[in-house]
């Protein structure tokens, strides 16, 4: 259908509909570059090259252990889990699940968001019950839904089986007497985590290059913040700044199809007033990390705005103007940093911490049936002690 008669048709009839004046202005726009650009300067800001704060400083020796961390299955209870099980590098930080599965396969309440640009964020998690992305790993460990270890002295006593992981936490916490802790585990990782910064086409136009977008994608900008979506999803995260509630206008699952509606943040504060209130997403890669919402509800970006519109702002936004913001959302699609795209390799062993005894003597005699295997093995776990580690991938 021609697009510019369909646009129209739609606006017409909500406009009856709802008795909601909708504001079509898609002429107003690129036609004002300078303009746009000024008022985009206002609302957001261009990325970082990282996330350290003075509380929690990046050094090269935290990111490289809390990388190794990061995709390590071993310290989970059963051994399978790892955070990159969830928060895949092939799905921009995601898995594309409704629920994330954790240790035996036991289910989430919530779909995983992305690791990327997380902590630029003021609070953590879909309810903000996580301070930080350090808090946020430390209890990993132990919620049962992720990691699932019983406490945080039996996860260590994985950490330490693998021997190269005591020298690794001993040179990125230097003066500790004993290093290996659930609080640096955060650390280390959160440090990783603060470096996962993916800039786009979108932080050059906010430096000034405005022929970094394309026209309907500066349309989709100006429709994005004409529309007010920007007085939720503003500064370097696009979102990801302050709690709202979700269905300010509307129910959100009489649009989403929910099956049990989440209460939000009221089941973290038992305030009333947080009733279905939750994070404002960062809007960052948004294009890149279907399923959408907090409960993957949604299974495109077309639907998720059309749906935003509705239920956060009241108005039915026409097709041209869901189009067009889906361009502008498309310009957030940053590069994968490396040491997020590669996969560390990770240092062998601690099968004793992770096994049961009879799986081990399994393992051991399996492997002893060959006599060179066995000793390259050996050889192999020697090696790993005196490895110095690469250091590609890292600023
Ligand atoms: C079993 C799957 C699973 C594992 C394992 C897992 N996560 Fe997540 N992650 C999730 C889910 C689900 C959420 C959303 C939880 C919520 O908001 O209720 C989440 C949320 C997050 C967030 C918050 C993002 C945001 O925008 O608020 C960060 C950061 C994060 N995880 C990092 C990690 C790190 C680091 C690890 C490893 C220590 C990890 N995750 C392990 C599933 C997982
Ligand atoms: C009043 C605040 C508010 C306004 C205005 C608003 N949003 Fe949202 N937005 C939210 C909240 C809160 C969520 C999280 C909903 C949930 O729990 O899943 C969200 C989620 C989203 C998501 C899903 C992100 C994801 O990772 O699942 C998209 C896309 C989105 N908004 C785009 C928009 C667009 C486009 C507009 C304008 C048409 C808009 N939003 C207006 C608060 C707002």
């Amino acid at each position: 259908m021609n697009d510019h008669l369909g646009s129209v048709m739609a606006t017409v009839t909500v406009t009856v509909a709802s008795s909601i004046i909708v504001a079509t202005i898609p002429a107003r726009t690129a036609s004002n570059d300078g303009q746009l650009l000024k008022d985009a300067q206002r609302v957001f800001k261009p990325l970082p090259k990282d996330a350290a704060t003075p509380d929690f400083p990046i050094t090269p020796e935290r990111v490289e252990l809390g990388r190794m961390l990061f995709f390590d299955p071993r310290i989970s209870i059963d051994g399978t889990v790892s955070c990159s099980r969830c928060h895949l590098t092939a799905l921009y930080g995601t898995d594309g699940l409704p629920k994330s599965k954790g240790a035996f396969d036991q289910l989430n309440d919530r779909r995983a968001p992305t690791v990327l640009n997380a902590a630029l964020q003021f609070k953590i998690h879909w309810r903000g019950d996580r301070e930080n992305v350090e808090d946020q790993a430390r209890k990993a460990l132990t919620f049962s839904e992720s990691f699932g270890n019983p406490d945080n002295a039996s996860a260590m006593a994985k950490l330490k089986a693998i021997a190269s992981y005591t020298k690794m936490f001993q040179r990125a916490f230097p003066n500790e007497r004993d290093p290996v802790t659930a609080d640096n585990w955060g650390k280390a990782i959160g440090a990783y985590e603060r470096t996962l910064i993916t800039p786009s086409r979108f932080d050059e136009y906010l430096t000034g290059r405005t022929e970094a977008l394309s026209k309907s994608e500066q349309q989709g900008l100006r429709t994005f913040m004409d529309t007010g979506c920007s007085g939720c999803h503003n500064g370097v995260v696009v979102g990801g700044g302050m709690f709202q509630k979700f269905g300010v206008v509307e129910d959100y699952w009489k649009e989403t199809g929910s099956q049990k509606p989440d209460k939000g943040r009221f089941d973290v504060t038992m305030n009333p007033a947080d009733m279905y209130v939750f994070k404002v997403p960062g809007l960052r890669n948004v294009a890149m990390e279907p399923l959408y919402f907090h409960d993957g509800s949604v299974r495109t970006l077309l639907e998720a705005v059309r749906i935003m519109a509705r239920v956060q702002l009241g108005k039915t936004l026409s097709n041209q103007d869901t189009n067009t913001i889906v361009a502008f959302l498309n310009s957030l699609t940053g590069k994968l940093p490396q040491n997020f795209a590669e996969a560390p390799v990770l240092p062998p062993g601690g099968f004793a911490a992770t096994q049961s005894a009879d799986v081990k003597a399994d393992i051991i005699s399996a492997s002893s049936n060959d006599r060179t295997e066995q000793s390259a093995i050996e050889a192999g776990f020697a090696a790993w002690g005196t490895c110095e580690y690469s250091r590609s991938g890292l600023r």
